[in-house]
């Protein structure tokens, strides 16, 4: 079925779920001859509904065990409720969801119930989670064919992301695939010219902010390098400059909190191209939490379809251009070279249906703005938590680069300290912090490597610290401890399983005691970086296997530029959280938590990419040599 159809979808469900066994029900009281009085025909067809449903489910479970037993599999740890269906779970991750800490839900799970892969069985229904490295892999590369984005997930983003590569498996996603990759080969994105056009007008709004008194003015840093990616990626990718860097900026103090970052007052036409993406990713993000029923809660309005009408009224005319240019050209005679091409150029030579072409365009965009825009937000603010990073980062780009030129490709090459700031950066926030796949075939998961088994995550708080609801902690510890059964694990087909690179990145089991402290030095450091090689799995902020980013180096080049001329001209940055909008500062309670919850000075957020909550306020202060 074709994934924009959810209602059909959910009416089909329905049917089968409700109407099936009521019409088998009446049937087989007409045979018997049987009349229900009035008072009894609803509880009846009510019990009847729910019998089947548990006999369904009954047999399912039977099917997989059988087929469990013959892959001499094992079955996932599931979690244990008190309430059927795991509702009391459900209720708990909903209510902590809005004030925890980033995917904190998930680690209290595997905490709980000491184990690196979990179904959370929510309604009856199969769900693994999953922050096993090895699990993760299987997922992703060496059990590609096995998973797939699935209908579902597909069935969330058809209105916002259509046909683009993120969200097509197979025939469609291969060819946007192949068609995108030329463009990201080295000679591309070693043409530094773009990144030196954007980076100075970054870099001039950052300094028309320090003209006005003697303390700069606080400058939303996400935002700003939201646009910087964005008017970049705009220009590589359809040799268009988008100009959102001459939009109105968001003043300090006087912004409110939009659906990531800070909303500027003004609403000019980028601030609803802007808002409608972000929206968009918001919603496909909360229709995941509410799971396989979203679409009751939007059977008569499609919450996307205005932010996908805003997002396409925009994009449409740029393809249109382009499809027409083709057509010109061809009448005329011409062929550009191939080197000449852009990507939207480049996409118009493979189809000429606008929608495909309007939908991988909108992909990139954002597989490029949101991520690296968070990479550099993170990373200037850690350079504010830490100034003596930012100094020696600075030392390095003096050095190597000099005080004022422009980079080269290879003085970037050689900054050794910068790219270990930005893997550090990236293993603490990785800009796409969790990820969903379905199984598309019954299979198993390997079991993951023993020598990372125990402990696998932390322990959980003692019992007596902690609330009543952990009082059935023992029958958990014997039963789900991932430890002396060697068995692989069994997967049902159509089970949607989410991994987690945040809780990867930081697994004290994988880096050690201090894996929740930003330390760019276990990039440098022979002995920990020799962790690292052995057990490559442990780091994977682009992913990896068939669908391992296309932008991997782009990112890194473009964050280095940045950052290198950003570094020439300024030597600090302090966090301003006086012009953050209202309550987008951490909540008090969480100084009284362990790990970085306790110290942390803004409040990451994951839609289908991290960002900070009302983005990111700093001062940059500049260089006086
Ligand atoms: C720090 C910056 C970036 C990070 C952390 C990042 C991370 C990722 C991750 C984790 C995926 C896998 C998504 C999935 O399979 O569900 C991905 C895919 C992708 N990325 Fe990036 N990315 C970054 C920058 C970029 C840039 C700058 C571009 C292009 C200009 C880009 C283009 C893509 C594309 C086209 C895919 C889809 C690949 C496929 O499905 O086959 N990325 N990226
Ligand atoms: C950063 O991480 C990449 C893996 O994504 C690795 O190849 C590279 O060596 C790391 N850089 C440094 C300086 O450690």
């Amino acid at each position: 079925m074709h994934p924009g159809a959810y209602k059909t979808r959910l009416l089909l469900d329905l049917t089968r779920l409700l109407l099936l066994p009521s019409l088998a029900l009446t049937t087989l009281l007409r045979l018997s001859d049987i009349h229900l009085g009035w008072i009894l025909t609803l509880p009846c067809h009510l019990f009847f509904i729910v019998a089947w449903a548990f006999c369904k489910g009954q047999i399912t479970r039977l099917v997989h065990a059988r087929a469990r037993y013959q892959l001499g599999a094992k079955e996932i740890p599931c979690v244990v409720g008190k309430w059927p269906g795991n509702i009391d779970v459900l209720l708990r991750m909903m209510k902590t969801f809005g004030t925890s800490y980033i995917l904190d839900v998930y680690l209290k799970l595997f905490e709980e119930y000491q184990c690196t892969t979990l179904n959370t069985r929510i309604l009856w229904s199969d769900n693994i989670i999953t922050m096993d490295q090895e699990h993760s892999k299987f997922i992703m590369a060496t059990g590609f064919n096995n998973f797939w984005r699935g209908n579902s997930q597909k069935e969330r983003m058809e209105k916002f992301l259509g046909q683009g590569i993120f969200n097509r498996d197979d025939e469609m996603w291969r060819m946007h695939r192949s068609n995108t990759r030329p463009f990201f080969a080295r000679e591309r994105i070693s043409d530094f010219e773009c990144f030196e056009k954007y980076s100075s007008r970054t870099l001039s709004i950052i300094t028309d902010a320090q003209s006005v008194s003697d303390i700069p003015v606080p400058v939303d840093a996400q935002d700003l390098y939201s646009r910087f990616t964005i008017d970049a990626a705009s220009d590589f990718l359809f040799g268009k400059n988008l100009d959102t860097l001459s939009g109105s900026l968001p003043t300090p103090g006087k912004t409110t909190m939009s659906p990531k970052g800070s909303a500027s007052t003004t609403e000019d036409s980028w601030g609803s191209f802007a808002h409608a993406f972000e929206m968009a990713q918001q919603v496909v993000t909360s229709r995941g939490r509410l799971g396989y029923f979203w679409p009751l809660f939007e059977l008569f309005k499609d919450k996307n379809q205005k932010n996908g009408k805003v997002i396409h009224d925009w994009l449409d005319p740029l393809v249109e251009g382009a499809l027409s240019e083709k057509a010109r050209m061809k009448i005329a005679g011409v062929d550009r070279p191939i080197g000449e091409k852009n990507f939207l150029q480049h996409l118009t030579e493979s189809t000429d249906d606008p929608v495909i072409i309007r939908d991988q365009l909108l992909s990139l965009l954002l597989a490029s703005r949101d991520t690296t825009a968070c990479l550099l937000t993170y990373v200037t603010y850690f350079m504010a938590i830490h100034p003596e990073v930012a100094e020696k980062l600075r030392a390095e780009v003096l050095e190597h680069c000099g005080p004022e030129h422009p980079p080269t490709y290879e003085q970037i090459r050689n900054l050794k300290y910068m790219r270990a700031v930005i893997n550090e950066t990236l293993r603490i926030f990785p800009p796409v912090p969790l990820n969903v796949r379905e199984c598309r075939h019954s299979c198993t998961l390997p079991p993951s490597d023993p020598t990372y088994h125990q402990p696998s995550v932390s322990p959980p708080p003692s019992p007596s610290s902690s609330s009543s609801h952990h009082h059935h902690h023992h029958h958990h510890h014997h039963h789900h401890r991932q430890d002396s059964d060697p068995r692989p694990m069994y997967v049902p087909s159509g089970t949607p399983l989410m991994f987690f690179p945040l809780l990867i990145q930081r697994n004290k089991a994988l880096w050690g005691a201090d894996a929740d402290k930003f330390d760019p030095e276990r990039w440098i450091d022979r002995g920990r970086v020799a962790r690292f090689v052995e057990n490559p799995m442990m780091f994977m902020p682009f992913s990896v296997g068939p669908r391992i980013c296309v932008g991997q180096n782009y990112a890194y080049n473009e964050a280095s530029y940045f950052l290198v001329r950003l570094l020439q001209q300024y030597d600090s940055f302090t966090l301003a959280p006086e012009a953050q909008p209202s309550g987008s500062l951490p909540p008090d309670e969480w100084k009284y938590k362990k790990g970085r919850q306790a110290e942390e000075k803004l409040w990451p957020g994951a839609a289908l990419t991290l960002y900070v909550k009302g983005g990111l306020w700093v001062r940059f202060h500049k260089a006086s040599s």
